[in-house]
């Protein structure tokens, strides 16, 4: 008979607490899984600790995480928006994809892409519609780290309207506007047609907005164009290109600009050679190239 091993007299403490839990995940069949789970775990119980959590400020979270699962929709992403507006996406986005060299950053992919975009002939205009916003040549070279131009990459493009939403999200607009997708030729040039991004709020009259106003912050995100550059044998990078006029580049509520992604939009006015016809207004260029890094075969 082995020596029966003595019950603890009195409560557990919390330490004593996590250990057990952490002992009952060593099972887990998939190590990472477990690995992850035994970290959470960890973490979560260290937060409770350390706030000295009470009893109803744990119920007041599960009920805003609640909310948060049930204001999703088919379009509607609360979590992500939670996740970005946390800087979680962001810290995600510095560990997978750490800063380094000539290649272009990524940042924040956002709630708003739709895959599938139109394929569009090189030199056509995303904007499907009147009232978009300024007009604005966006062109540039994508490359890899050598500096030689990468033929056939594939740009996966889309922005905001000047009225502040994407078509997915306004059925005012249509379905496709503002939105292409471009394959580069031989020179690896790209050139399209697009308007002057404007900034505009995240969706605040969910429970993410209710975070934000609780912690004194806005819901603004610096005007902005997403990219997704992708070619064959290189890595594809999910980035924004930020107007550097925009006054939320120091306050972005999804902590995603970076400086490298901000870029000059030189302003035109209607006489000057190459302007859109019709244009009565200012019109735009935008130069950026993009550099791709190469996976390793
Ligand atoms: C966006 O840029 O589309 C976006 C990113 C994060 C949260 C909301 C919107
Ligand atoms: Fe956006």
């Amino acid at each position: 008979m082995g020596t029966p091993v003595a019950a603890k007299a009195g409560p557990m403490s919390p330490e004593e607490i996590t250990d057990q839990v952490v002992a009952s995940l060593a099972g887990t069949h998939d190590p990472r899984l477990g690995y992850l789970m035994q970290t959470l775990v960890r973490c979560l119980h260290s937060f409770v600790v350390e706030t000295s959590l009470t009893t109803e400020e744990w119920l007041a979270a599960v009920k805003f995480l609640t909310a948060t699962g049930q204001a999703c929709t088919a379009t509607r992403q609360e979590f992500i928006l939670l996740s970005d507006t946390l800087g979680i996406s962001m810290v995600l986005d510095a560990v997978n994809h750490p800063a380094g060299g000539s290649v272009t950053e990524s940042t924040v992919l956002g709630p708003f892409y739709v895959p599938e975009s139109p394929e569009r002939q090189m030199g056509d205009s995303i904007s499907e519609m009147e009232g978009n916003g300024e007009p604005a040549l966006v062109s540039g070279t994508v490359r890899n780290e050598r500096g030689d131009a990468i033929a056939g990459a594939l740009l996966d493009v889309w922005q905001n309207s000047a009225r502040g939403t994407y078509a997915v999200q306004d059925e005012t607009q249509p379905p496709e506007n503002l939105r292409g997708r471009f394959r580069t030729g031989p020179d690896g040039r790209f050139w399209f047609w697009s308007v002057r991004p404007t900034d505009y709020p995240i969706p605040y009259d969910g429970p993410v907005g209710a975070m934000l106003k609780a912690t004194g912050r806005h819901p603004w995100r610096a005007a902005h164009i997403h990219l997704i550059v992708s070619g064959d044998g290189f890595a594809p990078v999910v980035t924004h290109l930020f107007d550097d006029e925009s006054r939320y580049l120091d306050s972005d509520t999804v902590f995603g600009v970076k400086p490298s992604l901000t870029c000059h939009y030189l302003r035109h006015d209607p006489s000057e050679a190459g302007a859109p016809a019709g244009v009565t207004g200012n019109w735009y260029t935008l130069e950026y190239d993009v550099v791709l890094a190469e996976v390793p075969q």
